[in-house]
């Protein structure tokens, strides 16, 4: 044959595997709103640069007439791209083969292609549409998902990994999406579920739909397992791109730095700020206010709202941020705002990030529920998180920091580098108000006007220990500062941080309070 014919023949088998699983099945797949797996590879990545691998790899499966069946690719795409010039591997499964159903020979199309990621060093991005294990390959099956969550694990902490969940990721294969750093989900297209429906009806009896099971709005704003949400598919595209930017290729890398850019002019401390200091505001406006182009990428934004985290700018370079949200439950602590802190500032601490903390918080939520939800071992999550970071540590106190709250969130205790807090500050044991009823307990029983004496304690308390100055005197916080000079404050502390150097003592491994 000549090479004229020869070619013509790969474009021929080629077409007949990049088809996947026919016209039928791609119409259905379009029906329900959802982009085929190669458009989204095509969508997601820059134009042209995506190399596929294992086009060609075939099931050996022969039991339930699968010796007959011919599934284009296995049911999944394999290869390496560039998602804005940053290199990237990626994987997406496709539902119109088969369901997407995992089979061995799926399972090791993925298990090579986080090898070739894990050692070329670059993030991996895994497209998730499909039914789960294959049911006719049995155990070879659960032994390719098996093999996907060792590699998960393993390069965790040395490469970004990025699931999206675009369409059912059901069963088991919900845990290489929880093993990874950043999971994606679409309205009306992601489903994620240990049990679907079906079982749940039939061993609890109880009639739930697949969408308030498992569906996107579900993940992203009740259990906490996604970390972004889009309306659409293509939305979703775009946050994974703008992802990209602020993140490293890997552990041995910082993120690429940008020019630098002015927060925006119109947004003013002093006029984001309350008059008064019981009042609310919302602290990802103090974010944008200090950040580069006032560009803030918020992760997990429906979800644990009493606290912030995302990535910014300052002078062209990521930090993470971590910020107590007044706004909402007056920005406490607890079960679910300590994971949300204390994974996103282990995944900063492992790329290299430096962290940035916000602080106004009245300490950790009291109450019966979050006792019996385990508020002790999630609320460790964080000091353990902080305390092992080693990257840098830049903390401001805007206006309380009280109790375990003040420990907590960074504090000079957990090894922060640089503490800098704002005039209306207050580090204290506790509120003023709990404290005078505690400590004056009985001088104000048995005054004659409680009130009156009440209210004294109250502005005694206030005035000795409600403000910065006591901590500053211990040295506990390095600089008071005025709040429209905390950008230039936290841009130096990078400056002067550049070679920072903070060995953790040498072992195996700590045991976090998972
Ligand atoms: C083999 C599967 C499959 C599977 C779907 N298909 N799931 N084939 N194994 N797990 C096939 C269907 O037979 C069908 O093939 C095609 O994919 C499309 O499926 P439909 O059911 O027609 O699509 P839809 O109506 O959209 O429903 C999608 C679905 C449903 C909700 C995902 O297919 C479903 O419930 N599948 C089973 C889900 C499940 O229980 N998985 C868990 C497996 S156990 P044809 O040839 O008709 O087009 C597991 C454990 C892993 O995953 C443990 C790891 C630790």
């Amino acid at each position: 044959m000549s090479l004229k014919q020869r070619i013509l023949e790969f474009f021929k088998l080629k077409s007949k595997v990049t088809e996947g699983g026919g016209q039928q099945a791609i119409q259905k797949q379009m029906a329900m709103g959802k982009m085929t797996a190669r458009q989204r590879i095509n969508e997601l990545l820059d134009t042209g640069s995506f190399h596929e691998y294992d086009l060609f790899v075939e099931h050996k499966a022969e039991d339930f007439g699968m010796n007959k069946k011919f599934l284009a690719g296995d049911g999944v795409i394999t290869g390496t791209g560039s998602i804005l010039g940053f290199p990237v591997c990626i994987y997406a499964q496709d539902f119109t083969v088969a369901g997407g159903s995992l089979g061995i020979a799926h399972a090791r199309k993925i298990t090579k292609i986080m090898d070739h990621a894990l050692r070329l060093g670059l993030p991996l991005i895994g497209i998730n549409d499909s039914g789960g294990a294959r049911i006719q390959e049995g155990v070879n099956s659960l032994a390719g998902y098996g093999e996907i969550f060792f590699r998960n694990t393993r390069a965790s902490g040395v490469i970004p990994q990025i699931s999206v969940i675009l369409g059912p990721c059901a069963g088991g294969a919900v845990y290489s999406p929880a093993l990874t750093d950043f999971v994606f989900v679409v309205d009306k297209i992601s489903k994620m579920f240990i049990t679907g429906p079906e079982v749940i009806k039939t061993v609890l009896g109880e009639e739930i739909s697949m969408e308030d099971l498992g569906g996107a709005k579900v993940q992203a704003e009740i259990s906490g397992n996604a970390h972004f949400y889009a309306e659409s598919e293509k939305e979703c595209f775009e946050q994974i791109k703008k992802l990209v930017t602020f993140i490293p290729w890997n552990n041995q890398k910082k993120a690429d730095k940008f020019p630098p850019k002015s927060p925006r002019s119109n947004l003013l401390i002093d006029q984001i700020m309350p008059k008064d200091a019981t009042q609310p505001y919302d602290i990802r406006d103090i974010i944008r206010a200090l950040c580069d182009d006032s560009d803030f990428l918020e992760i997990q934004e429906h979800w644990a709202q009493n606290i912030v985290v995302g990535f910014v700018r300052m002078n062209g370079e990521t930090v993470g941020v971590v910020g107590n949200q007044p706004l909402v439950l007056a920005g406490v602590l607890d079960v679910d705002s300590s994971d949300k802190a204390a994974r996103f500032i282990r995944f900063c601490d492992a790329f290299n990030i430096p962290l940035l903390t916000l602080v106004d918080l009245p300490g950790y939520l009291p109450g019966v529920d979050q006792e019996h939800a385990g508020v002790i071992r999630h609320g460790a999550k964080i000091l353990y998180a902080y305390s092992e970071a080693s990257v840098l540590k830049i903390t401001i106190i805007l206006r309380k920091a009280y109790g375990g709250g003040y420990i907590a969130m960074c504090s000079r205790h957990l090894g922060a580098d640089f503490v800098f807090a704002w005039p209306t500050a207050e580090i204290a044991v506790m509120g003023p108000e709990g404290a005078a009823n505690i400590i004056f307990k009985n001088e104000i029983a048995n005054a004659q006007n409680p009130d009156e004496v009440r209210k004294e304690k109250v502005q005694e308390y206030t005035q000795k220990f409600a403000n910065p100055y006591r901590a500053a005197a211990n040295g506990y916080i390095d600089a008071v500062i005025n709040p429209e000079e905390t950008r230039d404050y936290i841009i130096h502390s990078m400056y002067l941080s550049q070679n920072k150097v903070d060995e953790l003592p040498k072992k195996k491994h700590g045991i976090p309070p998972f």
